[in-house]
């Protein structure tokens, strides 16, 4: 244990105090530079009638205004940088639905800052140097590829950087370069394991022994049929580009108990979503983040549109926040009840006959929304099978007792619901638009 302690960053261990201290100070400097730098964060402020001299404690950051997604994209693309844009020497993207992508920059400093993050990060997983990670987050725009690569290089590891796709080969190279490290989303993890036991390989068998997986939400009980089956442990890492991409926060394996947020670089908030109002710690509500330390991009009180609550420290000083299991975004309404994918999730993988390969179809029934669930069967099950039939009402039924609303369910044989290469589309919204 001591020396697992060794190689942990000071800051991780420190008192209570010291932190608070070191977050308040990098606060107060953040709005400073966010308010002298950034025109668009300036206006904000004036318009709130803030200062940054305003700030004199932590508590005191709830008076400043919260940045959300639409001030990224009416600034689109350079307008929020805080500084020239010769200073940034990366710039990354999220694609979004909808309109124009949200681009964020970063200095230097901002990816040395990053890739210490993410270095922390994978060694949280149990990761050594020395130990070969295979990479396949996407390169390029998306801030997964290149965020794992910095970090596991900084970290002193292999990096067999991959990204997304090629399944077959991502197969070849896993078996013969034998790495000890995965990062990939959980979703295109099956798509992985699946192909092993295409090419009649059991993918416990294979060398990896610690898998680093986020970019999209995913249950416990995800985890532990990725553990079973792949014969890893399964990590949880959290990010979103707007804040600085993976890394933000991430799970320690010693007690896979949700994400430990890296609280000396970006201080958490939990409001409720609908009035923004602050919610103590324990309250479950839309996670927040300023960041203490960035320079080409500070966000000061960033809704992220996550949902989970904030718990104490376990293995760290900093505080955990709950496994992500919803965003608000993919919040379905059926017949007055809120749902999440992942709580459908839960429920499909308590049933042996059906894989964890499914998708919620909304649509429209007359004056109702109406949910349909597609999932897939285990390649020994045919979806016309009796069991599968029992299979599929068990869990209407438990959908229904447990969740709270009535759906529809229809099974595929395998292969039937679209594997994704990265984060996979849970909900597919086939109702008609309304003008
Ligand atoms: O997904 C950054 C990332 C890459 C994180 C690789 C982890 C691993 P964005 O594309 O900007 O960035 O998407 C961010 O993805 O607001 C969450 O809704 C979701 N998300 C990210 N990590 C997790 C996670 C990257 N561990 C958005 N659990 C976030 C649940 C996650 N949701």
């Amino acid at each position: 244990m001591s020396q697992r302690k060794f190689a942990w960053d000071p800051i991780e261990t420190a008192s209570i105090d010291e932190l608070r201290s070191l977050q308040l100070k990098r606060l107060q400097s953040t709005l400073q530079h966010a308010y002298r730098n950034s025109p668009v964060y300036r206006a904000k402020f004036d318009a709130a009638g803030v200062h940054p001299d305003d700030c004199r404690s932590l508590a005191d950051l709830a008076k400043f205004p919260f940045t959300t997604k639409k001030d990224l994209r009416e600034s689109y693309p350079f307008g929020m940088f805080a500084v020239p844009r010769e200073q940034c020497v990366r710039i990354h993207a999220s694609s979004g639905t909808t309109g124009k992508p949200t681009v964020v920059g970063y200095t230097r400093n901002d990816i040395e800052t990053w890739a210490g993050l993410v270095a922390r990060s994978i060694r949280a997983a149990g990761a050594r140097p020395g130990d070969m990670v295979h990479v396949s987050y996407g390169y390029g725009l998306f801030t997964g590829g290149l965020g794992a690569h910095y970090g596991a290089e900084r970290l002193g590891l292999t990096v067999v950087p991959f990204g997304g796709g090629q399944t077959e080969r991502q197969v070849q190279l896993i078996q013969d370069f034998k790495p000890d490290i995965i990062m990939v989303t959980p979703s295109y993890m099956l798509a992985i394991a699946e192909e092993f036991e295409r090419q009649g390989l059991n993918p416990a068998d294979a060398s990896l022994r610690i898998g680093i997986f986020g970019a999209e939400p995913w249950t416990n009980d995800m985890r532990r049929a990725i553990e079973q089956r792949m014969g890893l442990d399964a990590v949880d890492i959290y990010g979103l580009s707007e804040v600085i991409g993976p890394g933000v926060a991430s799970e320690c394996v010693l007690a896979k108990d949700g994400p430990t947020i890296w609280e000396d670089h970006f201080y958490p908030e939990i409001i409720d979503p609908d009035t923004g109002e602050l919610l103590p710690d324990g309250e479950v509500g839309e996670l927040v983040f300023t960041s203490l330390t960035k320079e080409a991009l500070p966000v000061i009180r960033y809704r992220t549109r996550d949902l989970t609550r904030l718990l104490p420290g376990s293995t760290r000083t900093m505080r955990r926040m709950e496994k992500i299991t919803g965003r608000s975004d993919d919040m379905m309404i059926v017949r007055g009840v809120n749902v999440f994918p992942t709580q459908v999730e839960e429920l499909i993988l308590r049933r042996p006959e059906l894989t964890p390969h499914y998708q919620c179809i909304l649509r429209r029934n007359g004056p109702m929304d109406d949910l349909l669930v597609v999932v897939e069967t285990r390649p020994d099950v045919s979806p016309d099978s009796l069991a599968a039939r029992a299979a599929a009402k068990q869990l209407q039924h438990e959908i229904k007792a447990y969740v709270g609303t009535s759906v529809e369910i229809e099974l595929r044989p395998e292969g039937g619901v679209e594997r994704s290469l990265g984060k996979a589309k849970r909900v597919l919204d086939q109702r008609p638009k309304t003008p």
